[in-house]
């Protein structure tokens, strides 16, 4: 995460409740990849794989935790003084982004690891620039601190097996995962923008097309006479339908 983003992360991270439940969302993430991992650990045909995912998963597991316990005591204290939810923006502060699609298949161990190398440098780099904008907040700058250590021996062993099971393809994987990831990002930004511009639009037809009804209706309701009047129409009084 760029330098220039330190001052926006610094405000999104200011606010106690918006910081909450930032740190739950993190831990559905992280709870989610350790749950991949030690799939990843039962399908490995690797032995040393298989030991370094199930440390991996119960790490995650582990980071899920204390998000947990971190964000609900934030929104704990926060609720007792009386503070409301802010908006979240999730897109300004990803957490381990990546962990949450991580597709176990078997025999792809060498694809699995390239991708997961990636996610981890990515989180490594969001979860430092996470644990200087909580600076004001010393027990939510422990837990980045702890976890990061964690993300960091993930990114290197992801590595390092990644030469070890494919020392031929391991530049080519790690391309094609740069990639997917790139295409990833792409989605989530259309996404994004397709549910602002959808917002916008719903707006405009409301504020533009609604008074055009309105007036209509009321030019109607006008030459309506006023009060009790017999129905011009009487065949409509002659049968029961
Ligand atoms: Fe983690
Ligand atoms: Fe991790």
């Amino acid at each position: 995460m760029g330098f220039w983003l330190n001052p926006v992360q610094a405000w999104v991270w200011r606010d106690p409740v918006r910081r909450g439940y930032r740190l739950l969302r993190f831990a559905e993430v992280e709870a989610d990849g350790g749950r991949d991992l030690a799939r990843a650990a039962e399908l490995t045909p690797d032995p040393k794989l298989r030991r370094l995912y199930l440390r991996h998963a119960a790490d995650e597991q582990r980071h899920a935790e204390m998000f947990r316990r971190r964000g609900s005591d934030l929104l704990r204290a926060s609720a007792a003084a009386g503070a409301a939810a802010g908006w979240q923006p999730d897109w300004l502060a990803p957490g381990e982004r990546g962990l949450d699609d991580v597709e176990v298949e078997e025999g792809r161990d060498a694809p699995l690891l390239a991708f997961l190398h990636l996610s981890e440098a990515a989180a490594a780099r969001s979860f430092k620039t996470y644990h200087a904008a909580v600076r004001a907040d010393p027990e939510t700058r422990d837990v980045f601190a702890r976890i990061l250590k964690d993300e960091n021996f993930h990114m290197s062993y992801t590595r390092h097996e990644l030469g070890r099971v494919a020392p031929k393809k391991q530049g080519w994987l790690l391309w094609k995962a740069r990639l997917g990831r790139l295409w990833k990002g792409y989605l989530r930004f259309a996404v994004a923008l397709g549910s602002l511009m959808g917002g916008v639009l719903l707006t405009l037809q409301y504020f533009i097309l609604l008074p055009v009804f309105a007036l209509g209706a009321k030019r109607a309701a006008k030459r309506e006479p006023e009060g009790w009047a017999a129905a011009r129409d009487r065949r409509d009084l002659k049968g029961q339908y």
